[in-house]
């Protein structure tokens, strides 16, 4: 990889939420019981987007709390406000009513690139992928910004490539080689790779067919209930959220608690 590819690639990282930062074997091992417990908090979130003449109210008065092990589905129509919350959530912007609390502490007196670097990662529905890298390469990419020696990145990434069910005749395969439910669990196990405890994920089968969506529900859920993830998954998708732990829907900006 060229530095100009690199800078390219780093660029790209930060924009998709995974920033520049390792595995959780580097420098800090995450202690899984230690972050246990509610680990993200809204109260009464309010975010409205302005533009010099206009001005909408994408949530209102959202209050809720996620902890790690389980799977929540976010559940609404287009235009609810569901990517919104998400990005709040991601940190890629603070709310503009009310408060988030990341492990206790406000989200706006966080360092927010250091939380997108080391607890949080987001999946989206068009997976993401890095098209010049191959799928073990893609894996690698977080640890490798974070200059953890390339043998055990290696063998990192071969590690979640095998969580996610990925088989090794696949590792050296460009993304636009393997099929959509592939390139989804190929972007789950980056996801990992850039070592956080909570995964958020905006539709995150939406690209796929019914198979596809099955076998990639089913991985959320093992990495939330034996892996010990927090898995937010925003949907507009049934299923998804019939798998889900706890299902919250959103209407026109308002959350209300379905189920759990
Ligand atoms: N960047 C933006 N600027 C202005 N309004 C936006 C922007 N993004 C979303 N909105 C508006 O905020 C509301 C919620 O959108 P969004 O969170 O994308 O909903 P969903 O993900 O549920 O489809 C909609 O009315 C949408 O038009
Ligand atoms: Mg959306």
């Amino acid at each position: 990889m060229n530095p100009l590819q690199l800078n390219e690639f780093k660029a790209q990282m930060k924009e998709i939420g995974l920033g520049e930062r390792g595995g959780a074997s580097v420098g800090t091992t995450i202690n899984k019981e230690e972050n246990k417990g509610k680990m993200i908090k809204a109260e009464k979130v309010g975010y409205i987007y302005r533009s010099k003449y206009q001005q909408t109210k994408a949530l209102s008065e959202v209050s809720c709390s996620f902890e790690q092990g389980k799977v929540y589905a976010i559940t609404g129509k287009s235009g609810s406000g569901k990517s919104t919350f998400l990005s709040l959530l991601a940190g890629l912007d603070v709310p503009t009513e009310g408060n988030l609390y990341i492990d206790g502490k406000d989200i706006r007196e966080i360092d927010r690139d250091a939380y997108r670097m080391k607890q949080a990662s987001v999946i989206y529905q068009a997976f993401h992928l890095f098209p010049l890298l191959t799928v073990l390469e893609n894996v690698m990419f977080p640890m490798q910004l974070q200059h953890m020696p390339k043998k055990e990145t290696k063998e990192r990434a071969q590690e979640f490539l095998q969580k996610v069910g990925l088989p090794d005749t696949l590792y050296r395969k460009m993304p636009n080689m393997i099929s959509g439910g592939e390139q989804q669990r190929v972007a789950i196990a980056r996801a990992m790779a850039a070592g956080g405890q909570i995964l958020l994920a905006d539709e995150p089968t939406g690209n796929l067919d019914s198979q596809n969506e099955r076998v990639i529900v089913e991985l959320l859920c093992k990495l939330a209930h034996e892996e010990n993830y927090a898995v937010i998954v925003v949907t507009h998708n049934e299923k998804v959220a019939e798998a889900a732990d706890v299902v919250y829907g959103m209407s026109d900006g308002v959350l209300e608690a379905v189920r759990g």
